[in-house]
């Protein structure tokens, strides 16, 4: 068989959690790819609400090895508690079943407070990250200077290393950011602690990935975040640190395009986005309100309310364009229901005037978060419809105003939606 890569095509939480889950049972391996705790992957089943930060999102099936890739920067903390939480639900995470690339990055609790110093600094112009420290460690990777999970096959040593570390980090805490710093010997201890605990999980996560598709299995790539957090791609620079794109799952885990048989976007029926930056089809009106009640759209990490508004297929289309998307995931459809007419922004305008075809076709993220400033959402409006839509498990069954919103993405789009989200249980989905 070979790779499925899932990626966000918005600004993160869109879903990929529960697509994930749902395509899991047919994956030997499933793999996340980038990001760190900033992520935030719900998967409702089994009678369980898992709120996934680092785990993949496949760890339900004992059928499915689950990888945390290369492309990972991990808090060591965060993924123990993790770990622990879903033992306690009687999830298996033990070394057999969720394994830890050895060329994963490390975050330090320095990191942290680096994000935070940061933050704090920009003032007005802050990002509004998720403050997990996940721009200062792909900085330091980037760097050459941070530590991976590798390192940890010798506590002792990395301990030390950890201390160092810190020590550098409380360096530009203090002359930088006139911020408190942080004990070194404390934390070293505490990560010598986790390093003999996670030691087990150490592999060769690549080797992990290359045996799997060689075997003729099918490896389930996970992303974090959406499109538009791209470090290359997204609103720059109200973007995550790390590669979001379908590309990210090639340099993430370590492997060639050739191995690549579907690539799945999953968009959300409306957009929605945490933190700060440019966003056009947002709803600062009930309309936005009522969204965000019925779709409970609050952070999955850090509670924070989301902003809400309508679809945009400009985006959608750029999403197509960067990641080769094959097929869509459309989820929560089910949180329009009752809407009694709905917006789909089409292209862009400026002065009134409709941006130029070869412009607007796709998002302009290269041209800068000033230029979008300037630009408005051409909507189209489409009728809502009334029912009740979480009991539908076939397309035809679903309203015709439903059945009429998702031909319309298809058919602007040019990607045909093969998963249509009516819930958030496992099961609450129309497969096709
Ligand atoms: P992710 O980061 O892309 O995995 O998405 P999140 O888990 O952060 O946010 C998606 C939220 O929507 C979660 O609370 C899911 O349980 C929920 N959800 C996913 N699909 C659906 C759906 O089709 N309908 C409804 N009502 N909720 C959904
Ligand atoms: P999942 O995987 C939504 C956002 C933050 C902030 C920006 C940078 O659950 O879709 P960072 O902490 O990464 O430096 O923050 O990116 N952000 C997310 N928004 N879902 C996510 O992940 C996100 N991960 C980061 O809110 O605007
Ligand atoms: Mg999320």
């Amino acid at each position: 068989m070979s790779a499925i890569i899932v990626v966000g095509t918005q600004w993160g939480d869109e879903g990929k959690g529960r697509v994930v889950d749902g395509l899991a049972r047919e994956a030997q391996l499933v793999a996340r790819f980038n990001g760190g705790d900033n992520a935030g992957h719900t998967v409702v089943a089994e009678g369980h609400t898992l709120k996934l930060h680092l785990t993949p999102s496949g760890i339900l099936y004992p059928t499915a090895t689950c990888l945390i890739g290369a492309g990972v920067v991990v808090n060591p903390e965060r993924l123990i508690s993790e770990m622990d939480e879903l033992a306690a639900l009687g999830v298996d995470t033990s070394p057999a079943h969720l394994k830890l690339s050895a060329a994963a990055h490390i975050i330090l609790p320095t990191h942290r407070a680096l994000d935070g110093a940061r933050e704090e600094a920009r003032g007005q112009t802050a990002l509004g990250t998720t403050k997990r420290g996940i721009g200062p460690v792909y900085a330091d990777k980037a760097a050459r200077v941070n530590l991976r999970a590798g390192d940890m096959a010798r506590p002792e040593h990395f301990a030390e290393r950890v201390a160092e570390s810190v020590q550098a980090h409380n360096r530009r805490l203090k002359e930088q950011y006139g911020a408190e710093t942080l004990s070194p010997q404390p934390i070293a201890a505490q990560y010598y602690e986790y390093a003999r605990r996670l030691i087990p999980h150490l592999v060769d996560g690549s080797a992990l990935v290359g045996r799997a598709l060689a075997a003729g299995k099918t490896v389930l790539c996970e992303g974090a975040q959406g499109l538009l957090l791209d470090l290359d791609h997204g609103t720059y620079p109200y973007v995550t640190s790390s590669s979001v794109v379908s590309g990210g799952a090639l340099a993430g885990l370590g492997f060639g395009p050739q191995q690549v048989s579907r690539i799945i976007g999953v968009v959300k029926a409306y957009t929605t986005r945490v933190g700060a930056g440019p966003f056009l089809t947002e709803l600062l009106d009930e309309t936005g309100e009522q969204i965000r009640k019925v779709g409970n759209e609050y952070g999955t990490t850090t509670g924070r309310p989301r902003r809400c508004g309508w679809l945009d297929l400009v985006i959608l289309r750029y999403a197509v364009r960067v990641n080769g998307l094959d097929e869509l995931a459309l989820t929560k459809l089910d949180v329009l229901s009752g809407l009694e007419q709905l917006k789909i922004a089409v292209a862009y305008e400026r002065d009134g005037e409709r941006v130029q075809p070869s412009v607007a076709e796709y998002f302009p993220a290269e041209f800068g978060v000033k230029a979008l400033a300037e630009w408005r959402p051409v909507y189209e409006e489409l009728p809502g419809w009334a029912d009740d839509i979480t009991g539908v498990r076939d397309r035809a069954d679903l309203p015709a105003a439903a059945q009429e919103y998702v031909a319309r993405i298809e058919e602007l789009v040019g990607v045909p939606v093969t998963f249509i989200g009516v819930g958030p249980e496992r099961e609450q989905a129309i497969r096709q």
